[in-house]
């Protein structure tokens, strides 16, 4: 039984390496970034601001894996709020246990998010953590954007990826930081098939 863990920053390609990675290895994926953005969307669709710690702990204890398909999910609102109930230690907490059992199911598991190798997985087999230059990452963010159709403009989104990189680093409980036994890629000059067979040697070295 094999655990992966697999953190990073905003748009560096970590989530689709997690599932690619899942689909080549044969693992069940689990994006805990949803399970956030599941919480931070049950508050802006009851009208509540992400900050109110009462309500987004009381979502929290709600959410399940059921949930984490709903496309509204997806937005860039939701992903803010995502980013502002994470603070919140209560939050963290509920969604604890729902991640653990992913990562113990028989057979093993990947789980993407910011805190997998340091708080839910420390003793995963594999850590890798995942990042590249933010403006590399915010053009990446702006090519999507414009791609689904939305207006965009690019030094909002730069803007936008720096403060949610703030306060993902700088939060007291479960910051995003790479664990000291994680092994990093920078993505910055690679594309997401040369980072998937650079994750697949990494991976291959460790547990065969
Ligand atoms: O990965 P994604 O952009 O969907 O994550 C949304 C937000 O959820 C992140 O900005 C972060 O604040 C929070 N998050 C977290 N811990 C995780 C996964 C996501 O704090 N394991």
């Amino acid at each position: 039984m094999s655990v992966i863990a697999i953190d990073g920053t905003l748009a560096s390609g970590k989530g689709t390496l997690a599932k690619c990675l899942a689909a080549h290895m044969g693992l069940p994926h689990l994006d805990t970034g949803k399970l956030y953005r599941a919480v931070g969307y049950a508050l802006l669709k009851a009208g509540h601001s992400p900050d109110n710690a009462g309500v987004a702990i009381a979502a929290a204890q709600r959410v399940n894996l059921d949930l984490l398909s709903d496309p509204a999910l997806l937005h860039d609102d939701v992903a803010s709020a995502a980013s502002k109930v994470a603070v919140i230690p209560g939050v963290r907490a509920a969604l604890f246990d729902a991640q653990k059992a992913f990562a113990a199911q028989d057979g093993g598991a990947i789980l993407d998010g910011r805190d997998i190798g340091t708080v839910i997985c420390p003793n995963a087999d594999v850590k890798l953590f995942i990042d590249a230059d933010p403006e590399e990452r915010a053009r990446r963010r702006y090519d999507e954007l414009i791609s689904l159709g939305k207006s965009a403009d690019y030094d909002t989104v730069l803007a936008q990826l720096k403060e949610r990189d703030l306060r993902d680093s700088t939060r007291a409980d479960a910051p995003l930081k790479p664990a000291d036994d994680a092994h990093i890629i920078d993505t910055t000059d690679l594309s997401p098939d040369d980072a998937l067979a650079r994750a697949i040697v990494l991976v291959e070295a460790i547990i065969g």
